[in-house]
This record gives structure tokens, sequence and C-alpha cells, in this order.
């Protein structure tokens, strides 16, 4: 039996239970079910009510909303439609005149091990004063800024300054290609790029600047205006005069006082492209009242935030966690938050560990990928075990991104919790804005590997293909009821895909997750079992398969066809796994090898290096049905190594599933 299936078995026996402690309880801001329960009855009475009161007590309005939802044109949803707020002001200003304000913001732990430490205030007066060198480049209001940095307070910054003059950012990934960059330039209409000449990875110095430059040189990008560059390290990179500033020019005579601009709650605070079951990446366009009330509230209901706690995502702000856990939700909550730029196993593996030490961490929220790697690491050298470091100051720890599998949740609870810290296994996705189903701290018991409850307000619900409920204990559709405030709005250039992809109409109306789930019998827990369309998720990261094979495929002198599936990986959750048939015959050996690897190199350059094929299996066809369709659910058994036990009789080529089999 494999790891994967035991884990999967293991997940179906789950009877293990661990409430939180008395203590706990006591201490929390939610306090035991009763307190759960108490929100969620309050949400289900007034609906409405239970949203604005939430929206009044956690967000500062420059305009007061009168009304809390407009359901008049759903499923473009608006919520506090007629109030405005500025994000950033909710994030820095709100602090100022407060004991807060001289409190730290950022920890920024750099790749080598240098700290930086800045505060509320410095981070208002730096925010401000690149918002103003934002504006003096023409940046108004309205806009689209493209953000491709590091993990670095100036990262955070960017973000900021475009909240704070009513911008639209739209962050790209430092690992993503020039290609994957030209196209979400293009496609936001961006006027400015913000970045750094290199970033600093593992001891490596990684170019940006230059993938900039290369994606701009694409052509077809005639709305940007400029490029911001901030100097991440002393190695020079290609400027070009009149487009390109370094961060150190464009802020050179610029004041550290500018005003917010107030904007409309559902004016787009970002876009973040994510995968979705076609080739062309989905722009997730974010309001900014009720985006930034989910940021706020969720950092108090989900890890239960206190005044002195240190707080540390892992995520980068390439990704929504970054946006909501990293750039947004910590400061709206006056938080103390650590910001890492480097990567988990460098100087070696057991480098969270003595991060959370150093740093005297109490709250700490990563993905089951960085925690399986590190568990395989801390067995194979006990030197970067956990127990090496004083974890202590752990209070509460967080799981997000992927189902956790029962095993890393009992090593992750024993080793890094030590037994006593809740662990939060928060479902969620680009599209929610923030956590929607997920075990509260002081009040859930919680089950290995369960998500468990939704949040109070959130309706969470598994149904048949005709929006029917299911009974417990049987698996279906996960969907989303009634709206909530920090949902998607639509996608950017492109509503009716936003429709069809969310609000299929065989559905009733309910939003569309695209996992499936299943709730256990005894307590309704939720547990997610996976996409059920043509995502994949790779240590965390969303990828579409259309988008790969359209890749491979673009590989016009080579490959013919291709199809993409995953395949269950012990470390990463899931793996690429490539079916490639070539414009010439098919390669074996050596030659399998080098294609293989070509094909490898080429698909980064399309996508960027998260999205490599880890198998690369080359066959003369692929199994077709006699109408030609390509029969996936074949190839993900291949690619499993299972033997084929299902019904191949509409298959046009029977024999090609054993040339597939064939490693090369
Ligand atoms: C998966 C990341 C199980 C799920 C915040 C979802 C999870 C996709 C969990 C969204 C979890 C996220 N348990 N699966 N706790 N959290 N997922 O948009 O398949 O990058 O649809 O957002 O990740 O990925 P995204």
């Amino acid at each position: 039996m494999s790891a994967t299936t035991s884990a999967i078995e293991s997940v179906l026996v789950e009877n293990r239970v661990f409430p939180p402690a008395d203590a706990v309880v006591k201490a929390a801001r939610i306090s035991g079910m009763a307190g759960y329960e108490a929100l969620c009855k309050e949400a289900e009475a007034d609906f409405e009510g239970f949203w604005a009161k939430q929206a009044r007590a956690n967000v500062q309005w420059s305009k007061p909303f009168t009304r809390t939802l407009d359901e008049s044109n759903a499923p473009f949803f608006r919520w506090f439609d007629d109030g405005e707020l500025n994000a950033s002001a909710n994030c820095l200003d709100k602090h100022i005149g407060s004991p807060t304000e001289n409190k730290t913001a950022i920890i920024f732990e750099a790749d080598d091990g240098a700290v930086t430490k800045i505060t509320y205030k410095e981070l208002l007066a730096r925010v401000s004063q690149f918002a103003n060198a934002l504006k003096a480049h023409g940046v108004a209001k309205g806009d689209r800024v493209l953000i491709y940095m590091p993990m670095t307070i100036e990262g955070v910054i960017a973000m900021q300054a475009c909240a704070r003059i009513g911008a639209t950012h739209s962050v790209v990934f430092g690992g993503f290609s020039a290609k994957a960059v030209h196209e979400r330039i293009i496609d936001a209409g961006a006027v400015a790029v913000i970045t750094a000449n290199y970033q600093m990875r593992g001891g490596k110095e990684l170019p940006l600047k230059a993938i900039i430059d290369e994606a701009l040189a694409m052509g077809g990008c005639d709305t940007i205006r400029n490029v911001f560059v901030y100097q991440r390290t002393a190695t020079a990179c290609n400027m070009v005069a009149g487009r390109d500033k370094t961060f150190t020019e464009a802020l050179a005579g610029q004041s550290t006082e500018c005003a917010p601009v107030a904007v409309g709650a559902e004016h787009p605070l970002f876009i973040l492209y994510t995968s979705g079951s076609t080739g062309k990446p989905k722009g997730v366009q974010h309001s900014t009242g009720g985006y930034l009330l989910w940021a706020k509230m969720t950092m108090d209901w989900t890890f239960d935030l206190r005044a002195d706690d240190i707080f540390w995502c892992t995520a980068d702000i390439g990704w929504i966690t970054g946006h909501t856990y990293v750039a947004y939700g910590p400061l709206a909550a006056g938080a103390t938050q650590i910001i890492f730029e480097g990567i988990p196993t460098f100087p070696n593996a057991g480098r969270f560990w003595q991060m959370i030490e150093r740093h005297k961490c109490t709250i700490f929220y990563t993905a089951p990928t960085a925690i399986r790697s590190l568990i395989k690491a801390a067995e194979a050298d006990e030197a970067v075990h956990p127990a090496r470091s004083d974890l202590s100051s752990l209070r509460i720890l967080g799981s997000v991104g992927e189902p956790i599998n029962p095993e890393a949740w009992m090593w992750y609870h024993k080793n890094v919790g030590g037994e006593r810290c809740p662990i939060v296994d928060t479902f969620w996705q680009t599209e929610t804005g923030g956590h929607v189903i997920t075990p509260l701290p002081g009040a859930t018991p919680l089950v290995p590997g369960s998500c468990t409850l939704p949040l109070p307000g959130i309706t969470a619900a598994i149904v048949d293909e005709m929006g029917n409920d299911v009974p417990n204990g049987s698996g279906g559709i996960l969907v989303i009821k009634r709206p909530w405030p920090s949902m998607i709005r639509t996608i950017w250039n492109d509503p009716e895909r936003f429709k069809k992809s969310y609000f299929p109409e065989e559905l009733k109306g309910y939003y569309l997750a695209g996992d499936g789930a299943v709730r256990s019998a005894d307590r309704g827990y939720f547990r997610i079992t996976g996409r059920i369309d043509d995502v994949l998720n790779v240590s965390g990261h969303r990828m579409g398969t259309m988008e790969i094979e359209s890749a491979l495929v673009a590989k016009t002198d080579l490959v013919a066809e291709a199809a993409v599936v995953g395949r269950p990986d012990d470390v990463t959750g899931e793996a690429i796994c490539a079916f490639v048939v070539l414009k010439r015959s098919r390669p074996t050996g050596e030659e399998a090898k080098q294609i293989a690897n070509e094909l490898r190199n080429w698909v980064a350059k399309e996508i960027g290096p998260i999205a490599k094929p880890k198998d690369i299996r080359f066959g003369d066809n692929l199994p077709k049905t006699r109408s030609g369709k390509i029969m996936r659910r074949l190839l993900r058994s291949i690619a499993k190594g299972e033997a084929i036990t299902q019904d191949t009789s509409t298959l046009e080529n029977p024999a090609i599933l054993d040339q597939l089999a064939q490693t090369n």
C-alpha cells in the first residue's frame, strides 16, 4: 500500500478528537462551541444585520454605509456599497494615536539572517512616501499596477501604497515566467510595474527585473509608463532611461505624508490571477470593504489574535494567503508579524523552528507541503528536528492550501505544537478572500485532516450535481449557498466566465468552490477530498492542467499532443504528470530523458518553474474514445501506477495503455 493510500484510509477511520484545553477556551475571544454556535445563530437570525454589525466594528469607514447587501444583480453581489473607506488607512493610520503606533509591525528576516524591524508609525511614513512617488508618476485611483517583488518589507509597502491611492494592484509571484507576467500586464492593462533588481532565495541571487524587461519586450505593453525597481542587492540591472526608476530615485524629495484616497466599498483593491480549468488564468477581482473586513475579522476569529502575539504566515505575497494574512490582515488587526525572505531549507531545514525560537513566534501558519518536507528532513537529520529549538512561545498553529494528511497533522501537533497548540486547518481559496471553513482555536474540537466547520455566516454545504443537499457521510460538491463579504466579485475582463465558473445554473445560484468534500456522520465536520475540476494542487500552488498542456503543445517543433494529470505525491500533495506525443517517433532511454528535460525547461519558461512536470511519459498516441476524447481518468490511473480496472471498451486504442505505463 502506498503512503498516500494509507493516508486516505486513515482519514476514513479517523476518530481521534482533540478538544481545546479549558484554559484556552476560557481565554478565547470565541469561547467554546457555545460561543461559536451563538455567533452562527446570530448570523442565521439576521444575516444582513450580522454582517453590518461586524463591518461597523472591524472597519473604519470614511463614509458609513447604509446598505449592507445588494443582491439585485446576482451573482454580482455588492456589499456595503454606498460606504467609503481606504484599505491602507485601515491598516496603518488607524493605529496612529494609539499605543500600537510604536509597536513593531514587521520583523523582517532576510535570506542571510539579517533582521530588520519596522514600527507601525515608520511603516505608515514609508507607505505614504511611496504612494506619493506613484502619484508623482501619474498613477491614479483606478489604475492597475503590477507588482513582481520578493518577500520583503518593500513588497508590502508596494501593495499598501497602491491601496492608499486607490490603485488596484496585481501581484505576480516571483516564480512566474516573463510570458506569464506579460499575459497579466496585458489582461490587467497595468500602467506601472513595481519590482526588484534581484531576489535572494537560499543564498542565490535570482533576477526579477530582467524578467520584467523580457516581458515588456514581448510587445503590446504600451500601457506601462514606469517600472519602479527596489535595489534588493548591490548587483546592477538594466535600467531603461525615462521608464525605469530605482526606489531611491522615485522617493527622492517625496513627503512622508499622503492623505489616503477614499474609495467605494466595491472598488477593486486587487486582481490576483489564479488557475482555472481552461488554459487562461483568471483575474480574481476583490473588493475593498468586504475583503478588508474579512482579513481583519478572521485574524481575530481564526487566530484568536491578542495584542502581544507574534504572528507568522509563511506564504509569499504572490499568493492569496500572502495578501490576506501578510499584507492586509495582520496590519488591519494591529499585530506584530514576521516576514521571511528565504526558503525553509536554507541554510538548513531547521530554519523555521530556529526562527520561531529567535522571534518568539506565537502563531505559526504554514502549508502541509512545507510540514511534510520538514518531517522528511527532520527524520533524516536530527540536527534540524524541531526538538532542537525552543518552541514554547507557540500557542496556535495553522495549516493552509491543501488537505493535511492525519500523519502530518499528528507530527505537527506533537513536534511543533508540543501537544498543546490547537491546529487551525483553514480551508479557503483565492476566490473566497479569506478563511471560510476552519476550526476556531478556543472552540472547536479538532479532528486530524478535517477543516471542521464553516465560520459563522458561511453557508457551506455539500450537494449533488443538481444542487440538492446530500446526507452527512456521503461525498459531494462543496458549495456556499449565500454570498459573504469577501467573496470574489468578478473575473477581471470576463464577467461571463465568472458566472459560468462559479455559479452554474444547475446549482441553484450557489457558489461552486470546485472542491469535493464529505461531512462526517457524527459531527458534520467537513473534509475536503480535493479538486473536482482540472485544477492541480502542487505544493499548495494552484496549477491548471490545461495551462500546462497549452504550454507543452506550444513547443510546436516537437510536441504533437499532450495531456496532463495529477498523481498523489507524499511531499507535494500532488505531482504533475504529462503524457506527450511527439511529432517524431517515440523516444526511449537516454533520448527520452533528454527530451523530457528540454520540455520541463520549456514549461518553466512558458509558465514558471513551479509548473514543471515531475513525470513526462511519451506515447505514440493518447488513450482516446472513438469520438476522439482523451480519457484522462485512465491517464490518472497510469500516473499513479495502478492497474487499469476501469471499463476500456469505449477506447479506440487500448494497446496504448501498456505503452504509457512503461516508465522511460
Ligand atoms: C485547496 C489557497 C484542503 C482546495 C488559500 C482549494 C485546501 C484550493 C485547504 C485553493 C485546506 C486550500 N484543506 N484543501 N485547508 N486550503 N485548499 O486559491 O483545493 O491557492 O480549492 O487558495 O486549495 O487554492 P488557492
